[in-house]
């Protein structure tokens, strides 16, 4: 077990840090700056000695950590050793049999023993991270670095609080990865979303007409933070896993002012109550989806205490477009669920979620087909399970399919084996966070089964794009481009760019009369996407599409990933997506913090 400074020095040494001496603003600077550096590869963790508030005059004693969770290498250094060998332990555990003979009886006692790690152990004493209390008169969340991360946000947010909750029989531990804004010193707003666990246990308070004890953590051994995000069925507590991975238990101490236990040596806790009378309108927060979560009530949580080591680090990370931080965090996650999620679907080979499906919006799976229906059976166990049930769009591939990480093979795999009766459409819980179905938290979802045989036929006849493109000009002068792309399969792809004034569906509509050449056509709205930048598309068109709505079969495979609004019928407000600060690029550039050229900015959608 290692504290944060212990690990800052250790990734000094090994050259994964870069520390920036230079003073950074917490609003928007710092956030731009990580935001940048997590799209390299490999990108570095990012310390900032001297942040600062230009704005309200603060000099922060507090330096602020960012893109911890930097590339592979690094996660799999907080893991110590990679994921999928964590896995395979898993997976071991899961598999026991009662021992024949001795010296397999010898073989399981490591196992069996390791297991003793998983408990946190509780310690009657205070912890490293109550060095320093301040008491209620005394709390002032203007003295920690907060960052405002995106220009159109609600505010200053804790982006990597640990949120420590327990059930309110007392019986039940959570630790849950949720964002907080910060409403003044003393003040934050409690982002669990509805299906998370710290929300149901909101919801015992509520109804007992009881206030919430919460503790925050921020800090301390960046695998702390992982197990916040680690989709853990309800009721188990996080820091159990913490000990599994680390083969030591989670050393906690009772917080000064609540019943709630946190870990010993993290750097800050924020601590107090929610009432749940108390609502307040939180966001808008430029989110990992991309898009801003637009503004929505959430409890508050009124601050009783905060404690801190003595020399602490503030944690924090930015999210936005696709890659993150959370891409390297998501990976360690699906390597280390893979043997959990072969317990509902027990011929699953393996998994994956590209991140810029932004993870609920695209897994791919590889599986062993043993009976008609397979496939399907597997989605809906997957839209059944957890937060496995996020997900909108799941495609399932044979056994000999490519690698699911070589996404050019797995698309031409997919694109031969794609028809409109291979597709399942139905309806399930979406995230939260998900802004394309016509009803927030449920939506449309799309399986498609590729675990078949190849299919036979193609487009009858495929035209080039100059020829395709002045054929569809003249049935909609507001097509502005286009790009057919896997030309050489069964199914190739068109994508078109169109400015819209009508809705899709009625283009759709006038698009049948050239079924002999096209297979598969995607919309876009022209300006805003570019068609070349195939990574992008990926992003926006499984983050728009709500499959009950925007997918047609016949003649041909269409689907609209435009922005919605009245003319789609669309009743919601559809959000913006999450862009830099210019002036704020433009500045940093000129500094050297940042060392970016057009060519990226466009490449990320950055502006
Ligand atoms: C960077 C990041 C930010 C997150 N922010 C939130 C959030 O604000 N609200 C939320 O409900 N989940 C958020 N999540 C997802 C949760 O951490 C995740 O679903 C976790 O498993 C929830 O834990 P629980 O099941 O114990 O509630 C975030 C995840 C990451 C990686």
């Amino acid at each position: 077990m290692a504290t944060m400074q212990e690990w800052l020095e250790r990734l000094e040494r090994e050259g994964d840090l870069k520390i920036v001496e230079e003073p950074c603003d917490v609003d928007l600077e710092i956030a731009h700056i990580a935001y940048v550096e997590v799209k390299r590869d490999p990108s570095k963790v990012l310390l900032f000695r001297r942040p600062v508030s230009r704005k309200r005059g603060i000099e922060y004693d507090i330096p602020v950590v960012m893109n911890m969770f930097s590339n592979f290498e690094v996660t799999t250094k907080f893991f110590g050793r990679h994921p999928d060998a964590i896995a395979k332990e898993i997976e071991e555990l899961m598999h026991l049999r009662p021992p024949e003979g001795v010296v397999q009886k010898l073989a399981l006692l490591p196992k069996l023993f390791g297991l003793k790690n998983v408990f946190p152990k509780r310690l009657r004493r205070k912890g490293l991270c109550q060095q320093i209390v301040k008491s209620a008169s005394q709390v002032d969340l203007d003295e920690l670095p907060i960052l405002k991360t995106w220009p159109e946000d609600g505010g200053p947010f804790i982006t990597m609080g640990q949120v420590y909750t327990r059930s309110l029989d007392g019986k039940m531990q959570n630790l849950g990865m949720y964002r907080l804004q910060q409403y003044g010193k003393k003040r934050l707003g409690m982002h669990w979303q509805i299906h998370k666990d710290a929300s149901h246990f909101f919801d015992q308070y509520r109804e007992a007409g009881r206030k919430m004890p919460v503790s925050v953590a921020i800090g301390g051994d960046p695998l702390y933070i992982w197990c916040g995000q680690a989709p853990l069925p309800y009721g188990m507590f996080e820091l159990m896993l913490y000990g599994f991975v680390r083969n030591e238990p989670a050393r906690l101490v009772r917080s000064i002012t609540n019943d709630i236990w946190i870990p010993e040596d993290v750097d800050i806790v924020i601590e107090g109550e929610v009432d749940p009378e108390e609502m307040e309108i939180e966001g808008p927060f430029g989110d990992h989806t991309g898009y801003y979560t637009l503004k929505e009530p959430y409890p508050v949580m009124e601050v009783n205490a905060i404690t801190m080591k003595e020399n602490p680090v503030y944690q924090a990370t930015v999210v936005g477009k696709p890659p993150l931080e959370d891409k390297y965090m998501g990976w360690g996650t699906e390597r280390i669920f893979l043997p959990l999620l072969k317990t509902t679907a027990p011929d699953l080979i393996d998994y994956h979620m590209p991140e810029n499906g932004v993870f609920h919006n695209l897994i791919l799976a590889k599986m062993e087909p043993h009976y008609k229906g397979h496939a399907k059976q597997f989605m809906h166990a997957f839209w059944g399970v957890g937060q496995m049930s996020f997900v909108k769009h799941a495609v399932f591939l044979g056994a000999e399919a490519p690698p699911l990480t070589d996404y050019e093979a797995v698309t031409e795999y997919v694109l031969n084996r794609i028809s409109p009766k291979r597709l399942l459409v139905t309806e399930g819980i979406v995230d939260a966070l998900d802004h394309s179905s016509p009803h927030p938290l449920e939506g449309g979802k799309l399986g498609i089964d590729s675990t078949g045989p190849e299919v036979t036929e193609g487009p009858k006849e495929i035209l080039d794009d100059g020829a395709l493109l002045a054929a569809m000009r003249a049935i909609d002068g507001s097509v502005k481009d286009l790009k057919q792309i896997f030309t050489h399969t069964k199914n190739p792809i068109c994508i078109v760019s169109y400015e819209k004034s009508r809705s899709v569906q009625a283009l759709f509509d006038d698009l049948k009369a050239l079924h002999d050449h096209l297979k598969i056509v995607v919309v876009v709205d022209a300006g805003r996407n570019d068609i070349e930048n195939h990574y992008m598309l990926v992003w926006r068109v499984t983050n728009n599409i709500d499959a009950m709505r925007d997918l047609r079969t016949e003649p041909f495979i269409m689907v609209d990933a435009t922005d919605k609004s009245g003319i789609d019928g669309y009743e919601r407000e559809w959000p913006g997506d999450v862009l830099c600060d210019k002036d704020v690029l433009e500045a940093l550039r000129h500094k050297g913090l940042i060392d970016i050229d057009d060519t990226f900015i466009e490449r990320f959608g950055l502006l």
